[in-house]
């Protein structure tokens, strides 16, 4: 019977408002109308509370949609017998007409509530916009946040599916129809994680198809989470050296990052190992992204091989220092070819005005270090190009003070960082026979 509730619930809304509406505007309401109208509502009533019966924890939105939906219910069956025998006086029929309307709209919101969440009408914001605290409790800053995103919406006191409620480490303890969805120290055979990992058609996977599913990362946080026996004093200082979840919790910290960089292709740590060598380190910006950090030293015999061996992996080099390597066209192209690089240094290179052009592609660069280049005033009208740069190192190099004003005044939002101030600098230079600039 509960299960006609969604079915016929739509019919006595729409003929009741049109009912009011003909009634306010004073036309004449169809007698059939108001009976369908009347019909309905009670049908929608009665399967309603059969359908509440089996909704096992009732939370507060259950209980006013109810006795809203009663109350919608009953009214219309005031109005469909004041109709009939003409004992109600215009007045009546108005004000029961009036308060029907707006009873209509709450029970519908209250109801809405209840099937698509509580904020179904919000705009969509992004839920716990608090940042994660610099040594989060596992549990509370970082545990429940991810059942919060993914899971409460309907796993609450409001809507509990499957009897589980995900609010608090009991209810998950106590679990629902099935037994306790965690197993403290056992993740394998917790409920709620062999359920993450099935297939996702499998009709009991988590969450439901055309949800958002968790992320390889976050299921991860949770097994380790319950690994560590479901603590919820645990913190993030407290964790070994070698916890997995330091490093998930530390990507996760830095969500923006996370997101950010989530299109980049998939760099698997044997590669990472691969292109590694006593001159060149790889590192992950944080926790398991694919975005790079790529440190290089100059080998006793150099060759541009060192850095172009690198471009199979070139979309993945965020950051990049080369400083003191013999590079020239070649390495520059290669590092053209590093698409998403914000962090560059070349400094101590000998780069020079022939070489730089390419670099004006690197549009996301934000942190250049060119100082103590042959750079001249050619490269910093390339530098004009790049939208995306928000500082610069720079001394030491062939630029006319009359170009850096230019792009001073072009650019003022970009910081110049001559690495000591002018005044200590002239008289730096005073003393010290070296005559650049
Ligand atoms: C769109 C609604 C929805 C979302 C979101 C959702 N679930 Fe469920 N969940 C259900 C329904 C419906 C059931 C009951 C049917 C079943 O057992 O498959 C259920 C049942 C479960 C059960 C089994 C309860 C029992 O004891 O039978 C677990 C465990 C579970 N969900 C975990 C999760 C986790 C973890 C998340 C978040 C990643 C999640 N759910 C998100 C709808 C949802």
């Amino acid at each position: 019977m509960g299960h006609w509730h969604p079915v016929v619930l739509h019919f006595p809304i729409v003929l009741l408002l049109i009912s009011v509406f003909l009634g306010l505007t004073g036309k004449k309401i169809p007698k059939v109308l108001l009976t369908v109208a009347t019909i309905t509502a009670l049908i929608t009533a009665i399967s309603g509370f059969f359908l509440g019966t089996g909704a096992g924890t009732k939370g507060d939105l259950l209980f006013w949609h109810q006795w809203l939906g009663g109350g919608v219910a009953l009214l219309a069956v005031v109005w469909y017998w004041l109709d009939a025998s003409d004992l109600g006086s215009k007045m009546y029929t108005k004000a029961v007409q009036i308060i029907l309307a707006g009873l209509i709209g709450f029970t519908g919101h209250y109801g809405g509530m209840i099937t698509h969440g509580e904020d179904f009408l919000a705009l969509p914001v992004e839920k716990r916009a608090d940042e994660i605290p610099e040594n989060p409790l596992i549990y509370h800053d970082i545990v429940s946040r991810i059942l919060d995103e993914s899971c409460v919406k309907c796993h609450n006191p409001n809507k509990t599916k499957g009897e589980l409620l995900m609010t608090s480490i009991p209810e998950l303890l106590k679990g629902g129809e099935s037994g306790p969805a965690i197993i403290p120290g056992n993740y394998e055979e917790s409920e709620l994680i062999v359920r993450l990992h099935l297939p996702h058609e499998h009709e009991d996977h988590m969450p439901p198809e055309g949800e958002t599913h968790l992320t390889d990362s976050e299921i991860q946080i949770l097994e380790r989470w319950i690994a560590l026996n479901i603590s919820d004093t645990l913190r993030l200082s407290h964790l070994d050296n070698n916890e997995p979840l330091l490093a998930l919790v530390e990507a996760m910290k830095q969500p923006d990052l996370a997101r950010k960089w989530e299109k980049l292709p998939v760099i698997t740590d044997s590669t990472i190992t691969r292109f590694t060598s006593d001159y060149v380190t790889i590192k992950r910006l944080a926790g398991n992204l694919n975005a790079l950090r790529v440190n290089m030293y100059t080998p006793p015999e150099y060759s541009p091989d060192l850095i172009t061996d690198l471009s199979s992996i070139a979309s993945n080099i965020v950051e990049l220092d080369v400083s003191g390597l013999p590079i020239g066209k070649v390495e520059l192209s290669m590092i053209a070819a590093c698409n998403n690089l914000e962090w560059l240094e070349v400094d101590r290179t000998p780069i020079t005005d022939l070489e730089t052009d390419t670099l004006k592609v690197l549009s996301k660069l934000r942190t250049l270090k060119i100082y103590d280049t042959a750079i001249g005033d050619k490269t910093l009208a390339t530098f004009n190009h790049i939208e995306s740069l928000e500082q610069i190192y720079l001394w030491k190099t062939q630029i006319t003070d009359e170009a850096l004003l230019e792009f001073r005044t072009a650019k003022p939002l970009v910081r110049i960082n001559t690495g000591v101030d002018l005044e200590t600098q002239a008289l730096f230079l005073k003393k010290d026979s070296i005559t650049e600039k």
